[in-house]
């Protein structure tokens, strides 16, 4: 029996120390060599931390870890092609997401390009320069892009380089941006002959309001992080070195309330996107008196009355 117990905690113990040295190896190390120590590190590690690392050794165009332990990372990890967002990458950040959403410790989510120069250079233009409108429309092209939007977790895009075209609207459908010093921000697909197809003329809009994201769509023309910060593209500007960090705070502070709560608050926030000032309203009283019948809204406010923390149990 006791032989058992040490032999469980030895086990426990195990899968900590090696998610954390996964996690923590992956992020120190630059984007270029990620792709070789995930490949080196992979069976040794992760067989070990299964429920942390097992999808990151299956994936070729992205890093996933866990942070904290309730934070879920996903890098993109195309370095030599500024992390276009090709077709792979994109099914691989889709089944990341889903695997994210469905594991009840992940609070929040981070989606970065890592310390490279991009974020995401947009779609890959090289896979669809042969594509064809019957291609397009028949393979409903770009659909399942649509994912990180309907995440239902909190997901915070930590901007380092480059944010173009799909790069842009990704971290559009996001639902907090915070930026590097270095990050660009655009919309250059009308350079390219084409419009932006993920979002970019709707979100930008909603974003940094008509004129800007006109302008923006029209001459193709980057903005730095601080006008995309003075136009409220993104919530906070931080020097490079910082941005992980800082996204991971935060990340860290979401995924401490309750899991349950948070996802209604996330549905409440997105409803304004789709609906009148007061059907979104009706929504949101609704949602609000929806939270009364959850242990999580009882145990917040006995809380603050007791002069303690709350212990949520995300029911
Ligand atoms: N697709 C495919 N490959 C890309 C790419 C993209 N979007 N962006 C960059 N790359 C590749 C380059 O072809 C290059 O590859 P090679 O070394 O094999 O030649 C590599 O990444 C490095 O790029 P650059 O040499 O061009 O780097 P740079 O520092 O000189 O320029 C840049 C950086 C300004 C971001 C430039 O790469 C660029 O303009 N990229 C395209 C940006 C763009 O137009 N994005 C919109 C795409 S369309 C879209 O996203 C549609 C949509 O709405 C979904």
């Amino acid at each position: 029996m006791l032989a058992r117990r040490t032999a469980q905690h030895a086990i426990r113990l195990l899968q900590k120390t090696a998610s954390t040295a996964c996690s923590k190896s992956l992020q120190s190390f630059p984007s270029g060599a990620v792709s070789n120590v995930r490949q080196v590190m992979a069976p040794v590690v992760c067989a070990s931390a299964r429920q942390y690392c097992a999808p990151a050794a299956a994936y070729e165009n992205i890093i996933t870890s866990v942070e904290n332990e309730n934070v879920g990372v996903i890098t993109l990890n195309r370095p030599k092609a500024l992390n276009a967002l090709c077709d792979v990458l994109m099914t691989e950040m889709e089944t990341a997401l889903i695997n994210f959403e469905s594991d009840p410790k992940i609070g929040c989510i981070i989606l970065t390009g890592g310390s490279g120069k991009a974020f995401a250079a947009g779609a890959d233009i090289k896979e669809m320069v042969d594509r064809t409108f019957v291609d397009v429309v028949s393979g409903n092209f770009l659909a399942h892009w649509n994912k990180l939007a309907t995440c239902k977790k909190p997901v915070l895009a930590a901007v380092n380089g480059f944010a173009l075209g799909g790069g842009c609207e990704i971290a559009m459908m996001c639902d907090i941006i915070y930026a590097s010093e270095k990050a660009k921000f655009g919309q250059p697909e009308i350079n390219l002959g084409t419009i932006p197809g993920a979002g970019g003329t709707q979100r930008l809009v909603k974003a940094v309001g008509k004129s800007k994201a006109m302008e923006m769509c029209l001459t193709g023309d980057i903005i730095s992080a601080q006008e995309a910060m003075q136009f409220g593209l993104v919530s906070k500007v931080v020097p490079p070195e910082a941005l992980f960090e800082t996204a991971l705070a935060t990340a860290t502070k979401i995924a401490s309330q309750s899991k349950l709560i948070t996802q209604i608050c996330k549905e409440a926030i997105n409803t304004s996107f789709e609906t009148t000032l007061a059907e979104g309203n009706h929504f949101e009283k609704r949602l609000f008196h929806a939270t009364f019948a959850t242990n999580d809204r009882k145990e917040g406010m006995t809380a603050f009355a007791e002069k303690r923390k709350a212990n949520f149990t995300d029911s």
